[in-house]
């Protein structure tokens, strides 16, 4: 199989998305993958972290993670997004990100990644799979691979069956209530596998 640099590049204010890129990470790296783990800018104001103590405690906790640049973009030849589902749609943070590439895909240099997208929500029905159609749109002006997880694993049932991609509700605490770890891995070892197919052909 051929090298495979991965980009794991995530949104997250209470925890939730940082977990999945978290075992992203762990599956690419025993799957033999190049990984490189990062966050993408806040843009919250500092009043609005600190007013929520799960926001600020995650913000404090993750201070040290770097953040998302176009090398990183450039660098990868997969890129795996993580990000919660904001009014059904991406979270101002991650779509800020996107927009700040366009340099790199004027200049050609997004076509041909291979991607796919994990995110969450308070409710089961609270909007994932519009979350996730809003990143591919955004990947489709790339020229991006999309390489979701349809159901070709079992994992994927176990975690609600979004065929979009990795998705958890996560609990008025917080906590995750559907199992999602080994949908996470399946998509990640998915997404390597075609990206080493589109490497190997270059
Ligand atoms: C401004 C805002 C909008 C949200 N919109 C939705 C939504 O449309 N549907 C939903 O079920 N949950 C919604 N939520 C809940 C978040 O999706 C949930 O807190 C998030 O998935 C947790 O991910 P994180 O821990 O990685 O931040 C919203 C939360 C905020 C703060």
């Amino acid at each position: 199989m051929a090298n495979v640099k991965l980009a794991i590049v995530y949104y997250s204010s209470t925890g939730t998305n940082y977990q999945m890129a978290q075992w992203a990470e762990k599956a690419a790296k025993e799957a033999g993958a190049e990984t490189k783990l990062v966050k993408v800018p806040e843009l919250a104001p500092e009043e609005a972290i600190v007013s929520n103590p799960a926001w600020k405690e995650h913000y404090e906790a993750t201070k040290d993670v770097p953040e998302a640049t176009s090398d990183d973009v450039e660098w990868a030849d997969a890129i795996i997004f993580s990000m919660p589902t904001r009014f059904g749609n991406l979270p101002a943070q991650m779509k800020n990100f996107l927009d700040t590439q366009g340099g790199l895909w004027a200049a050609g240099k997004t076509i041909n990644k291979v991607v796919s997208g994990m995110t969450s929500a308070q409710n089961p029905h609270g909007g994932q799979e519009a979350t996730l159609l809003s990143l591919y749109t955004s990947m489709m002006h790339w020229g991006a691979v999309i390489a979701t997880p349809g159901y070709s694993d079992d994992s994927i049932f176990a975690s609600g069956g979004n065929p979009y991609g990795a998705s958890v509700s996560v609990d008025q605490d917080g906590n995750m209530v559907e199992d999602v770890e080994g949908a996470v891995k399946h998509q990640t070892r998915r997404t390597i596998d075609v990206a080493s197919r589109i490497v190997a052909g270059s």
